[in-house]
């Protein structure tokens, strides 16, 4: 029988989060202070992270194991499906097999439940009554949301602006889970003043809003700071993703040649492919690939060098590829993915050609999504449908050459609350964009200036 869903039960969940650390045949280079460039101790971060979570950031165990009560929230939508695509590999007429890897089934539409619940969690233990962040699209806001509803947590959100008015329906949820929203840049923080003061009509950018929330959180007592994607320990959580992709192809009796993700932070996809690395490091044959937007290459463009996480310069320097945290995101780009750095453990696993990165063009992913939808069913995401678009194409080049390679891609989430996006496609409006190399280099000359060790 060709199986179509490959599922686990319950039991088959995992109960530790996979810590790719000890793994790494390079150790990563740490974050810096920004005043002492010396490497953040514990005590920098927790004004912001609660204890727990900055021992997860620096931890070298390699597994972690996930509480009790965790799990129990997990197991809500969690193991997730893995699907074998057969209806779209006829489509494509190719001899590859495509297996996705869904987490829109997650009550929040995607992967980012995972890290929401577990963060709230921890806050909460530690007496925190009350969280603030940042959401692009809205997808991490929305889960974020949740995720404090379910621990009795506050949550204030900063929602990039133009996200705020194109993207009502995700703040509707957001507020629907109990969270309150303000559109980024805003008048309730220094940042935000700051941003609004060189230019009011700023339409905001993940930067922008970071530096808000991190502002609030900072000046705040009984407040932390959460984010939802980039660190370490965000990462962490989202390896229940690839741990369960593992087995449920081991179950089907595969195994991937080609493991595609989309990566806009890097997490879904750190998700996925972070429990392969040790089969890749000893040699095993499996490309990764990460596809990112043309409007915001960071990985493709980017240079690896030490920068901010947010525009205005309150978190410590990461070592990442970045367009410099100055990046202004172009309005017209439909999806999310507008993150100007990446997660130093993409970066890091990126620069030792671990893994490979590639960028596409809008209306591509969504020709790429529609095919999909009309084969598979799923709406999915813009994000993902990046990824699709590049698994697509591997599966087209074995179309060419008769190669039946097995493809495994992250389907992060589903489109539901993207469909002005659809339609702006589907009616021809949606122009492509090359973020230019002069905008590069010049937000570069904003980046800190760190001495090479
Ligand atoms: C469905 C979905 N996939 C992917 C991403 C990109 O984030 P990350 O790279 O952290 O997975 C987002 C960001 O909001 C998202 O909503």
């Amino acid at each position: 029988m060709d199986l179509v869903k490959i599922e686990l039960s319950e039991k088959e969940m995992p109960t530790r989060w996979y810590n790719v650390t000890p793994d790494m045949p390079v150790p990563m280079s740490p974050p810096l202070h920004p005043g002492t460039l010396q490497p953040v101790g514990p005590d920098d971060l927790a004004p912001l992270f609660p204890m727990s979570l900055i021992m997860q950031e620096v931890s070298q165990d390699r597994y972690i194991d996930i509480p009790e009560e965790l799990q129990q929230i997990f197991r809500m939508w969690r193991p997730s499906p893995l699907f074998r695509a057969h209806r779209l590999e006829k489509a494509l007429d190719t001899p590859a097999k495509i297996y996705y890897k869904y987490e829109g089934g997650s009550p929040a539409g995607s992967h980012k439940l995972n890290t929401a619940v577990a963060q709230a969690f921890y806050n909460k233990q530690e007496g925190i009554a009350r969280l603030t962040t940042e959401t692009g699209a809205g997808q991490w806001g929305s889960a974020l949301a949740l995720g404090c509803q379910f621990f009795g947590l506050e949550l204030k959100v900063y929602m990039v602006k133009v996200s705020y008015h194109q993207k009502p329906y995700r703040r509707i949820l957001m507020e629907t889970w109990g969270a309150g929203v303000v559109a980024s840049p805003s008048q309730d923080t220094n940042a935000g003043r700051q941003v609004l003061a060189q230019d009011a009509e700023n339409p905001g950018s993940l930067g922008t809003a970071i530096s808000e929330a991190v502002e609030d959180a900072a000046t705040h007592e009984d407040t932390h700071y959460s984010l939802g994607s980039v660190l370490n320990h965000v990462l962490l959580h989202q390896t229940v993703i690839g741990q369960e992709a593992r087995l449920q192809m081991e179950k089907a009796g595969d195994y991937p040649d080609i493991i595609v993700g989309c990566i806009g932070g890097g997490s879904n996809f750190a998700g996925l492919l972070l429990p392969f690395i040790p089969d890749k490091v000893s040699g095993k044959n499996v490309r990764i690939i990460c596809a990112e937007p043309e409007a915001c290459p960071s990985l493709t463009k980017g240079l690896y060098r030490y920068d901010f996480g947010d525009t205005v310069g309150l978190t410590p320097l990461l070592k990442m590829y970045t367009l410099g945290h100055t990046f202004t995101p172009p309005r017209i780009h439909a999806g999310g993915l507008r993150y100007h750095g990446m997660a130093p453990i993409i970066c890091h696993l990126y620069d030792q050609k671990l893994i490979e990165a590639t960028a596409v063009h809008q209306n591509a992913t969504f020709e790429a999504a529609v095919s999909f939808a009309r084969s598979e069913g799923i709406v999915p995401a813009p994000e993902p449908a990046h990824a699709l678009r590049v698994a697509m194409d591997e599966a087209l080049k074995c179309r060419e050459s008769g190669e039946k390679k097995t493809i495994l891609v992250g389907l992060s989430g589903h489109g539901h609350f993207d469909l002005g996006a659809y339609e702006e496609y589907l009616s021809g409006n949606l122009p492509d964009y090359s973020y230019p190399w002069e905008l590069v280099e010049e937000a570069l000359t904003h980046v800190p200036q760190v001495p090479e060790k």
